[in-house]
């Protein structure tokens, strides 16, 4: 079995405090379904101290009320190497994370630099090793990965998302460690399945159930893999795969289309 090991890391989050399912601008956001702000933020809360018992870095970003989805984290940019990109949102509803996230940035010494087209931060935009593979289809636009890989100066993999119910790269794609994924075929064209297929020929192809309950919308340290709770088949795939997985429920929080990843905003090196 492969030996993994875990690298510490540097994680940002934001409060599900003024959460809500007030439109819906993903198939699994039913603004009729009833939200329980208390569970989601216990729930949230929960996530936290996951990392910050495995002995992560957690900071957290000031939730604005009116913004809902802002628990989303992953959505608000991508920071790497010094370098910061700011979400240019698709849908209006969202429009408003970009200040905060932004503003946060610069408190942090970073110089958020804005992108002419739609991006939806680590939504769409996953660091694996030295790449950086972006999603486009639904959210992101195609044209924005360009504007990005010259921004970070990192090379660029584009990837088409083609089923709706998977519309960030986040949600059919978990980045395990810097040469590993694991992801969901079936949300991908036949020609970005090929690609991936090519690179990570020792991916991790996680079925139709794990995938439904939004399983791959996980974080992992190199070795720990904190994933929705509900994915016990993809659980089992990584423990035979060599790393831990650890199940967090994010029920609550699914009401809006999101799970572990897009409640977590990882801060690269
Ligand atoms: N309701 C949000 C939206 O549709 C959910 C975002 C989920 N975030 C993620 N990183 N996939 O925009």
């Amino acid at each position: 079995m492969t030996f993994r090991r875990a690298r510490r890391r540097h994680y940002a989050m934001t409060a599900p405090t003024f959460f809500a399912v007030e439109y819906a601008i993903n198939p699994w956001m039913d603004m009729s379904a009833s939200v329980d702000t208390h569970s989601a933020l216990n729930q949230w809360e929960t996530l936290r101290q996951t990392y910050k018992e495995l002995g992560h870095t957690v900071e957290t970003i000031e939730p604005v009320a009116g913004l809902p989805d802002m628990v989303y984290a992953a959505n608000g940019g991508l920071l790497v190497g010094g370098k910061a990109v700011v979400a240019k949102f698709a849908y209006p509803q969202r429009d408003g994370e970009s200040a905060a996230y932004a503003e946060w940035m610069t408190r942090h010494g970073y110089q958020p630099v804005e992108t002419r087209h739609t991006n939806e931060g680590q939504g769409d935009l996953l660091v694996v090793g030295s790449i950086l593979l972006a999603g486009h289809g639904f959210r992101t636009d195609r044209r924005a990965h360009d504007e990005i890989a010259s921004i970070v100066g990192m090379p660029v993999v584009s990837l088409e998302l083609v089923d709706p119910r998977f519309y960030h790269l986040d949600t059919a794609l978990t980045v395990l460690d810097d040469s590993t994924v694991a992801y969901y075929p079936p949300a991908f064209s036949d020609a970005s399945r090929a690609i991936l297929r090519d690179l990570f020929p020792d991916a991790i192809e996680v079925a139709d159930a794990d995938a439904d309950v939004l399983g791959l919308n996980a974080v992992s340290d190199g070795l720990n893999v904190v994933l929705p709770a509900a994915a016990t088949g993809y659980a089992d795939q990584l423990r035979r795969a060599g790393f831990r997985p650890i199940g967090v429920d994010l029920s609550e929080l699914l009401k809006g289309g999101g799970s572990i990843k897009c409640c977590t905003l990882e801060v690269h090196p």
